[in-house]
This record gives C-alpha cells, structure tokens and sequence, in this order.
C-alpha cells in the first residue's frame, strides 16, 4: 500500500520525528511512504515536475533529533484559504484538482497532513473532495484545544527559558530592565511557561488585560527592593488599549504579530527612569533541535496516524489526552483554540511566587 505525508504551515521542532515515526510504523506493515515537498505545494506535482521523494527508514534513520523538516513547508501559497461566503474557506477549484489527480496517480491510499489549525482546514476541504485524510496537530503555540499539548510548544518553552538566562546576567550587570517578546499569536502559553521557568517579573499575555500603571507599580516596587535587573516577557499576541501591534496589514493568510516589546521598553525607560533594552526572540523559538518531549510526542503522533490508517479513520486527528494518543474529528479538533485561563491554578500560583501579570489583582511581592 502506497501513502503520502505532508508537512504544512510553520515549521515546528518535532516534524522529523513524526516523519521517522510514519515511516517506521508504515514500513512494519508492508507500506510504502511518499513525502511531499514544501507543504501543500508537493500535491501539485506533474510527471515533469515530481515534488515528492520516498521516504525509508534508512533515509529517515535518526531524524528524530533534526530540527525544521527534511520536506520543507510553505505557509503561503495555492493553498491558502480565503474566507468565502458565510466565511467558508475555500481554496481554487484547479487546486483541489490538480491534488486529487495527484494522489490517484500516486496510487495513495491516505495522505497524513501535519499541521495547525489553518492547515488541517485545507486537509478537511481535500476530505471534503474524497481523498483519504488523516490529521497531526502541529504548533509551537499550543493553542490547540484538541490535544493536551503539540511538539514543539516545550522545545519554544525551553528555548525562551535559556534565553531568559542569558538576558538576565546582561541585565544584571548594567542594571537593566529586559522586555522579552515572544511567539504564541494569541495565546500566552508560551510567556507564561517561559516566563515562569525563566524568573521572569513580569508576564503579559493576550488572555490577561494589562495596564501600564500595573507593570511601573511592579517595577517601582522590586526597584525599591533593591532587585538590580528586570525581566518581563511578553506575548507578540498580548494587546494594547485593546490593539494589536502587527508588522504588516493582512495580505495573504494572516498578519504578523510583532512590535509590543519595543513599544513598551520605550514607554517603560521612559516613565520609569531604568535604562530599558528589548529582544524578540522570534524564529529562535522554532528552530534547532527539538528537546526530548517533543521527540517522542512526534514519533508517538506518526506511529498513531498510521494506526488511524489502517482503522480506516479518516478525517480524524491525532491528539494526546492523559498521556495516551487518541483521535477525534478534524473538524472539532480545529474548532476551539485552546488559550490561557487567566482564573487558572497556574496563573494563580505564578501570582503566588511574585509574578505580575500587569493586571490589578494582587501578587506576592
Ligand atoms: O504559529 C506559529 C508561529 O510561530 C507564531 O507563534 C508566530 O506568530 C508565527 O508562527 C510566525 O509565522 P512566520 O514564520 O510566518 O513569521
């Protein structure tokens, strides 16, 4: 039996190993395993322009511990859903074609598409036309409510983590106060685990409305306590007076988040007094190796889209619950995004240790 793998969006540490882990699982049972390149865009392939490869365990041997993807991906391009009427997506109807011819001349029984939500999408509307899905979560933001977490998000943690200890000895030596931004979109996931890992003062994410008073009463405070450098991380999602701060108007696909950390490092330096540098820690949070987790949940995910193969599952996602990977329906996996609860034991707990989250309800100091 023939079928394919894709790889799509933003790339994530942990793509290689769910590669090595499908192809291990696939080729156990007999199968054979085309990879596509650069995302969605491989499908398009022609008998004069092949973009796929198969893929072994001799040439996936130990891939586990590669970062980015050894098939490339595309998070813009002919598959890029626009909302249509009644704000369904769609994608071009040559598109989908030219997919479908591909995979019946490929002889795929199935084509496991690894990616976030707007990925999946576009892996439903190719359901929606006959060919044989099967979904793997993909995302270092973790904002998906279908599984417990995505590979990549602790690998981004750990990455902001190290990095928070690197800008602290700097900040420390100048007494300086460090505004960190990092990735996430709209949910703080990553702030909020870095941060606390990292020691950070101060955590600013999209879920928690935060007022400039609160950050420069905080920093006021540990100022006073003799605290000679500050750390606070914020989210590239967390907004301002309600705003979002973006790098560019919407084009294709969706906007880019960035901007919140200058913004602030220069309203903080300014009212505050401290001299105040900023960092964004932008693609260093995806890329590199991906930390063990993230291996094995990657390996585990493509060992389980196979098994949904061979149930004949498709149409469904794989996901992690409790430690155990299940399925659901890629539709319901994508409904929900799976952002910070602000009430949370674990916002509730970092407020506990001193951490501000810029809002009026109290920390300890
Ligand atoms: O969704 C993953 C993510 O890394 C976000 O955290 C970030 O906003 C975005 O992708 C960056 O995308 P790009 O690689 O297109 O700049």
């Amino acid at each position: 039996m023939n079928i394919g793998i894709l790889n799509a969006g933003g790339d994530c540490p942990g793509l290689n190993a769910v590669i090595e882990g499908a192809v291990g699982a696939a080729s156990a049972r007999g199968w054979k395993v085309i990879g596509f390149y650069d995302g969605f865009e491989g499908l398009l392939s022609t008998p004069d322009n092949e973009r796929w490869r198969e893929l072994t365990p001799e040439n996936c041997h130990n891939i586990r511990s590669m970062g980015g993807t050894i098939l490339g991906t595309v998070n813009k391009g002919n598959f890029t859903v626009k909302s249509g009427v009644g704000g369904r997506m769609q994608i071009a109807d040559e598109v989908l074609a030219a997919s479908k011819a591909t995979v019946e001349r490929l002889g795929l029984k199935a084509l496991i598409v690894v990616g976030g939500d707007g990925s999946q999408t576009i892996g439903n509307e190719l359901r929606a036309i006959g060919l044989p899905i099967v979904g793997v979560p993909k995302t270092i933001d973790n904002d998906l409510g279908a599984t417990d977490y995505t590979f990549g998000f602790w690998t981004a943690v750990s990455v902001v983590s190290d990095n928070l200890d690197r800008l602290r000895t700097t900040a420390d030596s100048h007494k300086r106060m460090m505004v960190v931004e990092v990735m996430g979109r709209h949910a703080g996931w990553i702030a909020l685990y870095g941060g606390i890992a990292g020691g950070a003062d101060v955590i600013l994410i999209p879920e928690i409305e935060f007022k400039l008073e609160e950050i420069v009463k905080k920093v006021e405070l540990l100022k006073a306590l003799g605290q000679r450098e500050i750390i606070i991380v914020v989210s590239e999602g967390a907004k301002i007076g309600g705003k979002l701060l973006t790098l560019d108007e919407e084009t294709k696909g969706e906007v880019r988040l960035g901007g919140i950390a200058s913004f602030l490092s220069t309203k903080l330096e300014t009212i505050t007094g401290i001299e105040t540098r900023y960092c964004v820690l932008g693609h260093i949070q995806r890329g590199g190796s991906p930390i063990p987790f993230d291996r094995v949940l990657g390996v585990r995910c493509g060992a389980k889209a196979i098994e949904l193969i061979e149930q004949g599952k498709f149409g469904e996602t794989v996901a992690l619950h409790r430690n155990d990977m299940v399925s659901m329906p890629i539709e319901e996996a994508v409904r929900t995004l799976h952002l910070v609860d602000g009430e949370s034991q674990l916002v509730e707990q970092a407020k506990e240790i001193g951490i501000s989250f810029g809002d009026s309800t109290t920390y300890r100091i």
